[in-house]
């Protein structure tokens, strides 16, 4: 049976890193051969961090060629961007009526900012209402399943709550969603070793970058710190090398003969990390070519982008639509 699914990323940083990689991309791209998927580009959500112009165009236009280029195919899912589609913004000032301010202050990317001293006239408006935007983007589409990274559990949660809190007061409008989040990859470690991978972390190994600043970053990864040579036995256990070479190495016995030869200290950090190097190369190569062809066929992405919004926006009004008649709206839309 073909499940409807729903997922995105928001473009706040340069470019998409293995964690959302392995966390999201990846089990999305998995999801859109057998079932109904939607996948976006949550351009609105960036302009809770990205405040200038170029930047946020730069940030956009990265993150759909990489998007495109690890593997969503237009022809399979229903590929778009956010802003294309106004009826999450429409819907986003319906939603905001079925969610409480004190619920909305429980939220952890609220939270996290005042607990790291940010005060309340440092945090705009954009940041606070981001899970009601994030819960329109979902109900929109009546999706059961949101395929995620272990962050975005509570946004999720939230937009069950509004969904139900919605349907009690007018019947079962709204569809509510399950997160779909991995137990082995929901959360992937950063470079640090201790902190979830994270643009805003800066603990982060990219996908497309430049090799150098590839190369630079894996050879920045922390190790075991207790290891002061390379004849010292190493603990390959929660060694954030190790974990990155389980994810990216497609050679299984290489995997298995650093691991055991570090363990007996037979082998050095540099070596461990050139071969991940070596084996990132190995997994993107095509995906980095595909990428640079998208980024020279500009109208197809263009068109790509088109039908999307066409077929997303279909979907979105028809909800909206119902929304606006459950609530007592009776406008051109549904008149
Ligand atoms: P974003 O852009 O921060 O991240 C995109 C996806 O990557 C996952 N992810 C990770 N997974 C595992 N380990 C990590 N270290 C890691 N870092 C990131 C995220 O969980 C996410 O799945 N609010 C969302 C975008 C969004 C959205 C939506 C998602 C907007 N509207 C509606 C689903 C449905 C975000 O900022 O993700």
């Amino acid at each position: 049976m073909k499940k409807r699914i729903l997922s995105g990323i928001t473009p706040s940083g340069s470019a998409l890193h293995i964690g959302n990689y392995f966390g999201a991309v990846k089990p999305q791209i998995e999801l859109q051969n057998d079932n109904e998927t939607y996948y976006f580009v949550a351009d609105l959500h960036a302009l809770t961090t990205v405040q200038d112009k170029a930047g946020l165009e730069k940030n956009i236009t990265n993150v759909i060629l990489d998007y495109l280029a690890l593997g969503l195919d237009p022809q399979k899912c229903v590929f778009f961007r956010q802003s294309d589609v106004p009826a999450h913004s429409q819907m986003m000032v319906v939603l905001g009526n079925y969610v409480t301010l004190g619920h909305m202050q429980r939220m952890h990317a609220y939270k996290d900012k005042l607990q790291k001293g940010v005060t309340v006239d440092a945090v705009n408006m954009g940041l606070f209402n981001y899970p009601i935007l994030m819960a329109a983007d979902i109900l929109l589409y009546k999706p059961e399943f949101i395929p995620v990274g272990e962050d975005q559990r509570q946004h999720v949660e939230i937009t069950r709550d509004m969904a139900e809190s919605f349907n009690k007061k007018y019947g079962n409008v709204l569809v509510l969603p399950e997160p779909m989040i991995s137990k082995e990859v929901g959360r992937i470690v950063g470079t640090d070793g201790s902190r979830k991978m994270s643009k805003s972390l800066g603990n982060v190994i990219s996908i497309f970058e430049d090799e150098e600043v590839i190369h630079k970053q894996i050879m920045g990864c922390y190790t075991d710190p207790n290891r002061k040579k390379a004849t010292d036995p190493g603990r390959v256990e929660g060694n954030p090398v190790f974990v990155f070479h389980d994810l990216i190495n497609d050679d299984k016995n290489e995997v298995a003969d650093l691991k055991q030869r570090y363990g007996k200290g037979q082998v050095g950090d540099v070596e461990v990390k050139e071969r991940l190097f070596e084996a990132h190369k190995r997994l993107f190569s095509k995906a980095r070519q595909t990428r640079k062809a998208l980024e020279r066929d500009q109208e197809a992405l263009r068109a790509i982008l088109r039908d999307g919004a066409n077929k997303a926006s279909r979907v979105a009004n028809a909800t909206l639509e119902e929304v606006y008649s459950s609530i007592g709206i009776i406008n051109s839309l549904n008149k």
